[in-house]
């Protein structure tokens, strides 16, 4: 298959970095900085559908985050719910559709409460769907999945014979999602992070030098506009 993105990407994915650093040289704990991210988070959702972005799916907390110091964490999970508090009636209004990927299972039930919320009350959105990757992990993610195949197959609901690559992201979190066609990485560290694992088989990457909170609508805007020139031959030969 041969396709030149003539039109853009589709689906962005941001690897959100470098907020603790960016606290740091300013003397700030790193707190400030996820503060900062996440006036970042509300500018590129906003500028999504001027650039055709019709998917962006954000990580926000990773399944290896909870090796932090208790206070980040627990400010960080602060910040989640204050976001979700403050951003509901923006979000809404922007017609943007919001769901939580990961692992619910360990995070503060007052939290998954929101979390709820603001999937139910976003549910009817259409402009801009926002994913948000809340304890997540690929390789979790996967797992996860397999487990609740192996169930489908214990119980005879799946025949092991058609478990194949159009079966199996059936059973991932993202089932919903088509796969990003663009993954961002900001902070000038060239890894995944277990983000994404099997759904960017296909992506294109960008890694760039500047720290989360640095990023703006015009650095996003460069970015969906240098990948709208790149030809993706998903294995195929150029023509
Ligand atoms: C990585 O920077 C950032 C995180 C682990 C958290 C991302 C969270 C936000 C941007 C806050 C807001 C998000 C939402 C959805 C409201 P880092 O701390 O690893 O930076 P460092 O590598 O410089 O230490």
């Amino acid at each position: 298959m041969t396709q030149t993105t003539a039109g853009g990407p589709q689906h962005v994915a941001i690897i959100m970095d470098g907020n603790g650093r960016w606290a740091t040289s300013r003397g700030r704990p790193r707190l400030f900085g996820h503060h900062a991210g996440a006036r970042r988070v509300k500018e590129i959702v906003t500028a999504c559908p001027d650039l055709g972005v019709k998917y962006l799916t954000i990580f926000a907390f990773s399944t290896e985050n909870w090796k932090r110091t208790q206070t980040e964490v627990s400010g960080l999970m602060t910040l989640f719910r204050r976001f979700i508090v403050r951003e509901t009636r923006g979000l809404v209004n922007e017609g943007v559709r919001v769901r939580f990927i990961g692992d619910r299972v360990q995070l503060d039930k007052k939290l998954v409460k929101l979390m709820d919320e603001l999937e139910a009350v976003t549910e009817g959105n259409d402009r801009v769907h926002l994913t948000v990757a809340l304890n997540y992990g690929g390789r979790d993610e996967v797992a996860r999945a397999t487990r609740r195949l192996a169930q489908d197959v214990a119980s005879g609901n799946l025949e092991p014979d058609d478990i194949n690559e159009e079966t199996l992201p059936k059973y991932l979190d993202t089932c919903v999602l088509p796969d990003p066609d663009l993954v961002i990485r900001t902070s000038g560290e060239a890894r995944i992070s277990n983000f994404l694992l099997w759904q960017s088989a296909y992506a294109e990457y960008e890694f760039i030098d500047t720290l989360w909170p640095d990023f703006s609508r015009d650095i996003f805007g460069h970015i969906v506009g240098k990948f709208s020139g790149r030809n993706r031959r998903f294995g195929g030969a150029s023509v």
